[in-house]
């Protein structure tokens, strides 16, 4: 009967499609049953599809069969209706005690109805776990359990549907670019650095491993080699970390390779990318090219790569004033410090005016007061204005738990005194000059300080500097607060230390082209690593990372050098990643890429939560998924065909 229905039946509209031009139109609709309401005579429903809803009428007068159908309906259930569409006209009003519009604003088809006159019931559904609505108070557990119910939500529908709309539009960008969309392998040979990677025994070649792709990076300089010229993949990439905010175990990227081209060839393809993305989702024009600044200046700034740029409260190094005064500077912890060969670090909060904080927190922060007091002459608390000394004592606290030893501060005081300084006791008062001159503090201004390890020091202040400003509603906890700051971070090290190991690590990957003019410090002569700089670049918004790349190593003279300053023999090199440098001889043209993290860009473009939000079924912090269970046991003849031993720890 139900596909009778189908066949015979034809959807005309989607249940966000109809407006008041519609008015007298026969139409039918499918979706699922979002509500019922009981008028005594006359039934009520909420029909709603991915597009939205629409208020259905059931009127014995049109249809006893079916009224009498619409009786039984409940939440869920799956129905198609044929009927007229009408004005919603004047109501009456009990409240107001007369005849008000029946027009739903809060609703795009809030001016019509559809009285119904031909029911089809297609399914039947069980009282589902949760109620499908925007206003979700069940916990994400339970929702990612039943997640193709949590999938219905109107807020992920909207997400998802972004997300297909940025697919598209990456794609037609790329292909009007002269961009070749080229597929690589997931399961590939295991090469060391990087993240760490799934393996995946081999059945058919005993005791080998398949890694799975944590990029397609050797793939995409092969296509370079290969004369493709421009390649773009929308890929899954797998990487077996710890899983954050604004990670996931799989997750996908805009991965793109060019030859002949030079650093800012590349970031301006990106930026008409995410200009062209911006457009589509939003219908707005983000002014490029971004900003650029250098990898240095990012770290002593703001303490890391990815600077939040919506605000202000950078960072200043006082390691060279301490430096000046000597021991005889007065803080000794400070001092100890510079001897150990550590960083000191000042951050300026200043009182936050009013128009200074994000209106949209703001104005989030004002409904969430109205809806948990509803008495209407309640003044709702203003913005905060300085950090009070119940948020200073929480701040510390906070610090603390990253690892840091507390939080030393000085308070400004009108007259110029530091108060709630027992650190600066004994400070010269040249000393605490110097600091208010280098950090441009004013009085009533907070300095607050911390010292110590170099790369304690610089997460710890870039964690603080965006706290508070989530604190002082400078920013708002998630979502852009309508600021899209982007930002290009360039020339960083090629070479990081290894503290554990005494050694030299490449800081992104083995393959990244040293800038030329630093090419002398990897002469035997004059080899000093810390000091070669290279073509690497990642673009950050609002203090995430959505993408990083480089300029690669096509030649092998300049590769082979690199492979010595980071201890890699011949022999090895060969070993790891020998058809790379194969390929390397055999005509490589110049090329470079980047990677885009296809779920952060779209986390952050919809302002949601978390990038669960943006994935249809994601894993959680633990990495399983609560809907399918996985990961999950296999038995014992499914290992041994794989030639694996299974050795879990026993459970305590
Ligand atoms: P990289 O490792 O910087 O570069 O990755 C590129 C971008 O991918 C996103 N990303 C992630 N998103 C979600 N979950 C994760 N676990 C995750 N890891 C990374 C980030 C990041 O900026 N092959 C190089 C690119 C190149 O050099 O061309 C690469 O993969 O947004």
């Amino acid at each position: 009967m139900a596909t009778e229905f189908i066949s015979k039946v034809k959807r005309t509209h989607s249940c966000g499609a109809l407006r008041s031009s519609d008015i007298g139109k026969q139409i039918v609709l499918f979706g699922w049953v979002q509500n019922r309401r009981d008028h005594g005579g006359l039934i009520f429903i909420d029909l709603r599809d991915r597009e939205g809803l629409t208020q259905i009428v059931f009127d014995p007068g049109i249809s006893k069969d079916a009224h009498g159908k619409a009786e039984l309906l409940r939440s869920e259930w799956v129905i198609g209706i044929r009927g007229e569409v009408r004005s919603r006209g004047m109501q009456w009003s009990k409240k107001d005690n007369k005849e008000v519009s029946g027009t739903n604003t809060k609703l795009a088809t809030g001016e019509i109805e559809v009285y119904v006159s031909e029911v089809e019931v297609f399914n039947r559904a069980e009282t589902p776990p949760f109620e499908i609505s925007e206003h979700v108070t069940t916990s994400e557990e339970k929702r990612l359990e039943h997640r193709f119910l949590d999938l219905r939500r109107p807020h992920l529908q909207k997400t998802l549907i972004t997300r297909s709309k940025m697919n598209a539009a990456t794609r037609a960008y790329f292909h009007t670019h002269g961009f070749l969309e080229l597929e690589t392998p997931f399961m590939g040979r295991y090469t060391p650095g990087g993240a760490r990677n799934f393996l995946v025994p081999s059945r058919l070649n005993a005791g080998k491993f398949y890694a799975l792709a944590e990029s397609p990076q050797l793939y995409k300089q092969l296509f370079m080699v290969a004369g493709f010229d421009r390649y773009f993949q929308i890929v899954k990439c797998f990487r077996d970390e710890d899983l954050r905010l604004d990670r996931q175990p799989e997750f996908t990227q805009i991965d793109v390779e060019m030859s002949f081209v030079s650093q800012e060839d590349i970031f301006e393809t990106i930026e008409g990318l995410l200009k062209a993305l911006w457009k589509e989702v939003h219908g707005l024009d983000i002014p490029t090219p971004f900003p650029r600044m250098n990898f240095d200046e990012s770290m002593a700034k703001y303490g890391n790569d990815k600077p939040d740029l919506r605000f202000g409260m950078p960072h200043v190094v006082l390691n060279d004033l301490i430096a000046k005064f000597g021991a005889e500077g007065g803080v000794g912890p400070m001092w100890e410090t510079l001897q150990a060969k550590g960083l000191i670090k000042a951050m300026v909060v200043s009182p936050v005016t009013a128009g200074q904080h994000d209106p949209t927190v703001v104005k989030a922060k004002e409904e969430a007061f109205r809806l948990a007091n509803p008495n209407p002459n309640a003044k709702v608390p203003p913005p905060p204005h300085e950090l009070s000394r119940k948020d200073i004592d929480e701040t510390e606290a906070w610090v603390k738990g990253m690892g840091a030893g507390g939080l030393a501060r000085a308070k400004i005081a009108e007259n110029g005194d530091w108060t709630q300084a027992p650190l600066f006791k004994t400070a010269k008062p040249e000393l605490k000059q110097a600091i208010i001159e280098a950090t441009g503090a004013k009085p009533g201004d907070l300095i607050l300080f911390q010292f110590g390890s170099t790369a304690k020091v610089h997460t710890i202040m870039a964690n603080l500097r965006v706290y508070l400003a989530k604190k002082l509603w400078l920013i708002p906890e998630y979502g852009s607060g309508g600021k899209w700051n982007f930002l290009w971070v360039v020339n960083p090290p090629l070479f990081e230390y290894d503290e554990e190991t005494k050694t030299w690590a490449a800081a992104h990957h083995a393959f990244t082209r040293p800038m030329d003019e630093c090419l002398k410090y990897l002469e035997p002569e004059t080899f000093d690593p810390e000091k070669v700089y290279c073509y690497r670049y990642d673009v950050v918004l609002n203090g995430f990372e959505i993408g990083g790349g480089s300029i690669r190593l096509h030649d092998p003279v300049v590769q082979a050098k690199v492979f010595r300053a980071l201890g890699i023999s011949d022999e090895d090199a060969r070993s790891k990643f020998g058809f790379l440098l194969d390929a390397l001889k055999f005509g490589a043209p110049p090329h470079g890429g980047i990677a885009l993290g296809m779920d952060r860009l779209a986390f952050l473009i919809t302002g949601t939560e978390s990038l669960r939000d943006v994935i249809p079924f994601p894993k959680t912090q633990k990495g399983t998924d609560l809907m399918t269970g996985a990961p999950g046991e296999v038995d014992e003849r499914q290992l041994k065909e794989l030639y694996v031993k299974s050795t879990p720890p026993a459970k305590p």
